[in-house]
């Protein structure tokens, strides 16, 4: 079979790259000619593991092309995804241009039955907007059907999450595109991966139905986090009580910053507005949301207030700037509000991390970037974990405490254990543990 994808951007690389990998023909397609001429040379434009690989064997392989001309893909393929960017506009509703865009040359460039596939995450009844801009742009009469297939792939395990999936969602209305998608995604099928095969409308909000859902139980238990400080309660340990009840289940229960990336803060933003503007109010996603920023407040103020909110010419150390480990993705990163507040507060900043600092050198390019979490720690006069990337939790913390001018300790993220950082000589400050 031959698909293309449209979008060569983290979800429509990540797709293509798997699909190939499946022993499918893909096209990539992206008007950015610059990144297309990169990819064909098998450079990847971000971070993530293993994808490189995938895409240089595959290339290799002949199952993946990367082209500008999409006429030329859509007239070859089957089945078409469409994988560009949702950015959020002012008001956090999404921004469809992209989608609308690419709905129309798809339309112009039609010659016979295609299955057009939305991908990336596209508010509830873009698939009917999408069949509408088609129809009203096909130059004859032709056969098409729209499926809405999201995507549920994370950062920095996306290769293996596409692999893997818990589940596949197909939100379509015909049973010719039903059994093509099907076909499409046959290995896992036979890995026995649990497909929801429904309408458009409900694949659609199932993508923003679970992100939500998963930035609500971070919330949660970040709120769990201030009141265990306010009553000396440990919230890893209630966190992992809580965790082993079957109903619960452990996971997203790890307090910290608070929640970024690309998908939970503006798949949430998206989800209020879509309702909003139906007239539903969603009282548990806005206070997610609301927890999520105070959350992000609350700890900044924590490094504030440990020095008295003299901070004015003190060095803070930040030892992660990704919004998560295994990235270089600082979207909506929480060490992006940290380092702006502490600037606000006229601190010093150093910055080390295994692979974001040159995305941050766009965003803070005056603050000292570091080799490693021993230079930053030099002359620093706190220390703060912002990212649990691997490399942060075995640090020879006796060096560190040598190194430095003064003996703060935030670790936002809770990867060390109180009373061993204590014992070195640190005033160590966790989140919901005291
Ligand atoms: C998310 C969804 O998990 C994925 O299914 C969707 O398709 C895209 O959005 P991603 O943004 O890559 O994936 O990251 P994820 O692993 O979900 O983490 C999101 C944020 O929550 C990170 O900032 C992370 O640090 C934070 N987080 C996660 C916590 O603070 N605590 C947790 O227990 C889990």
């Amino acid at each position: 079979m031959h698909i293309s994808i449209i979008g060569t951007g983290y979800v429509g690389l990540v797709t293509g790259a798997c699909f190939a990998e499946f022993g499918i023909f893909v096209t990539c397609v992206d008007k950015d000619k610059n990144k297309i001429e990169k990819l064909k040379k098998g450079h990847i434009p971000f971070y993530e593991p293993g994808l490189e690989d995938l895409v240089k064997r595959n290339t290799k392989e002949g199952r993946l092309k990367f082209t500008t001309k999409i006429e030329k893909a859509v007239e070859d393929s089957l089945v078409i995804f469409i994988a560009v960017g949702t950015p959020p506009r002012g008001d956090g509703s999404a921004n469809l241009d992209y989608v609308e865009d690419v709905a129309k040359e798809i339309a112009k460039s039609m010659n016979s039955y295609k299955v057009i596939v939305t991908k990336s995450t596209v508010p509830v009844g873009t698939g009917f907007k999408i069949r509408e801009i088609i129809n009203k742009n096909l130059h004859k009469k032709i056969n098409f059907d729209i499926v809405s297939n999201p995507e549920f792939l994370r950062e920095g395990s996306a290769v293996d999450d596409f692999m893997r999936p818990n589940r596949v969602v197909i939100g379509a209305e015909s049973e010719q595109a039903i059994a093509i998608m099907k076909d499409l995604y046959r290995p896992l099928y036979l890995l026995e991966t649990p497909f929801v095969i429904t309408d458009i409308p409900t694949a659609e909000l199932i993508k923003y139905a679970t992100n939500s859902f998963l930035a609500t139980k971070i919330s949660f238990i970040n709120e769990i986090s201030a009141l265990c400080e306010a009553v000396g309660a440990n919230i890893n340990t209630v966190a992992k009580a809580m965790g082993l009840d079957g109903r619960i289940g452990p996971k997203f229960l790890h307090a910290g910053i608070g929640f970024g990336g690309s998908c939970l803060p503006k798949d949430t933003r998206a989800l209020v507005k879509i309702a909003e503007e139906k007239g539903v109010y969603l009282r548990i996603v806005n206070a997610a949301i609301e927890a999520n920023e105070n959350q992000k407040e609350r700890l900044t103020k924590k490094i504030i207030d440990a020095f008295d909110g003299k901070i004015e010419n003190k060095t803070i150390g930040i030892l992660g700037l990704s919004f998560k480990p295994n990235t270089d993705d600082i979207r909506e990163s929480p060490a992006l509000f940290i380092i702006n507040r502490l600037i606000e507060e006229k601190a010093n900043i150093k910055a080390f991390d295994p692979a974001a600092i040159e995305n941050t050198k766009n965003v803070f390019p005056t603050i000292v970037y570091c080799k490693d979490a021993y230079s930053v720690a030099e002359d620093a006069d706190a220390i703060v974990i912002v990212t649990e990337w691997n490399q942060f939790r075995n640090l020879d913390l006796s060096k560190i405490k040598k190194l430095m001018k003064d003996e703060f300790f935030f670790d936002f993220r809770n990867i060390y254990e109180p009373e061993k950082v204590r014992n070195i000589g640190f005033r160590y400050f966790s989140v919901g543990r005291i």
